[in-house]
């Protein structure tokens, strides 16, 4: 890939396409919003099973909105205060990576919500990777992990990426020697896992241990479920309703995390074109999965872009816009007529028809999902050579 390439602007497929938009719905008299939110903000301010009922299509079973409960701990790696911690200690450790200089707070950063803030992030010597890295606030919640749910634990996840030649580019061995030189690991690892022995596996169990303490703590959002009607402004409980039935993105963004942890197709694929990536399809083979992603959590949606697998959208505003019209279509050209793996839009993405009230109202609800910022300070044992 030259230069030009990797700082060219990723095309944007959806604005291209051609959009049956709906025209926008009547906008309300401004009395009439505000006499709205007083009703909404009653009703939601009931127990969730006694809110408004939400606009689903067939097929889809609701999981509500609500508070996000602790991750679990699997059995085969029970929670430790010593383990999470040593966890923490080798999540910001440089020497996981082959190079020694990439660690897995370089892509998620607990100063960028735990993502990298960049449209794709870059691993080892700067191979530009084509995925977006997604946020790991509660990750311990997701069972399929990546993008394309390729991994089943977050054990198996850390393993990969330390391995991954484009990614950390290490080896078993050398993490093992690098890791058992620095003179508090070998007592930290016992502290964790009752003796002595540093190595990957055991990282991998720490680290993971570690993200399932990443959590949500507070937004607006959760202050009003627990009984703070103030927490939400008008335009925000609006915008709650919205979620849940014209806009209807609680078709696949639902449950405390919002996200139903299924895989759909966006219209993001770029299918035979540059940045051509299958999603689902490459784990599952399956040509109905071509182009399907997981749905991602939106717990601290505004801190967490760019957006999307391939990080296209800059803006939760450009988001807000692909949705309302229903995320475009994708026409056959001459030879794609019988192509089986040509990608097929989710039928649960449609034109919307909001209007510029309802765009606004939807953002500040996305908007009261920020997290309050949460200052993560390791305290790395740096005195050994690396
Ligand atoms: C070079 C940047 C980079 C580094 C270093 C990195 N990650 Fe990632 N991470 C990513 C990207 C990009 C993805 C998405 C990849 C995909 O879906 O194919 C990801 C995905 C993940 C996921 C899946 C999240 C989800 O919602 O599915 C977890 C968990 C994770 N990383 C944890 C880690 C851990 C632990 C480390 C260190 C051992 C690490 N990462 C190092 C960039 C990175
Ligand atoms: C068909 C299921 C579905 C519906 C309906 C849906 N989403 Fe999504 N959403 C997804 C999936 C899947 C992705 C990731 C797509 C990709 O990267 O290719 C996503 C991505 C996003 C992202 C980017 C998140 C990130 O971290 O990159 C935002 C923001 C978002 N959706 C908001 C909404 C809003 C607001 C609505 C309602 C207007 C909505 N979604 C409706 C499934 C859905």
């Amino acid at each position: 890939m030259g230069l030009w390439t990797l700082v060219q602007a990723q095309p944007a497929e959806v604005e291209e396409a051609p959009v049956t938009r709906l025209p926008p719905r009547a906008e309300l008299a401004s009395d009439a919003y505000q006499e709205l939110a007083v009703r909404l903000r009653a009703e939601y301010l009931k127990p969730p099973a006694q809110w408004p009922a939400p606009t689903l299509d067939p097929g889809v079973t609701l999981v509500e909105l609500g508070l996000v409960p602790p991750a679990p701990h699997p059995k085969e790696n029970p929670y430790g205060k010593e383990k999470a911690e040593l966890g923490k200690l080798l999540f910001f450790d440089p020497r996981l990576s082959g190079s020694g200089e990439m660690a897995c707070a370089s892509c998620h950063d607990p100063d960028l919500s735990w993502a990298d803030g960049r449209t794709t992030s870059f691993g080892h010597g700067r191979t530009q990777l084509k995925r977006n890295a997604p946020t790991l606030l509660n990750v311990g919640h997701v069972t399929r992990l990546f993008w394309d749910g390729r991994a089943a634990s977050l054990e198996q996840q850390a393993t990969e990426v330390v391995m991954n030649q484009d990614e950390m580019r290490n080896s078993p061995v050398r993490v093992a020697e690098r890791l058992g030189a620095v003179p508090a690991y070998p007592g930290l690892f016992l502290a964790a896992f009752g003796d002595a022995t540093v190595n990957l596996q055991r990282s991998a169990m720490a680290i993971a241990t570690f993200q399932r303490t990443i959590a949500s703590r507070s937004n607006k959002f959760d202050s009003f479920l627990k009984g703070k009607p103030e927490a939400l402004s008008d335009a925000a409980v609006r915008g709650l309703h919205l979620f849940r039935t014209d806009a209807r993105c609680i078709n696949c963004h639902m449950g405390p995390t919002f996200s139903d942890g299924k895989f759909h197709n966006e219209n993001l694929t770029y299918y035979g074109r540059k940045f051509e990536d299958l999603g689902r399809y490459a784990v599952t083979q399956n040509p109905a999965d071509v182009g399907r992603f997981r749905t991602p959590t939106l717990r601290n949606i505004p801190r967490t872009g760019p957006y999307m697998h391939n990080g296209l959208f800059p803006h939760l505003e450009g988001v807000l816009r692909a949705y309302n019209a229903g995320m475009g279509t994708i026409r056959r050209k001459p030879g794609q007529e019988n192509d089986p793996l040509f990608p097929v839009k989710s039928p649960l993405l449609k034109p919307l028809g909001l209007n510029e009230h309802d765009l606004a109202d939807l953002r500040a609800f996305l908007e009261s999902l920020a997290e309050t910022p949460l200052r993560v300070r390791p305290e790395l044992p740096l005195d050994a050579p690396k």
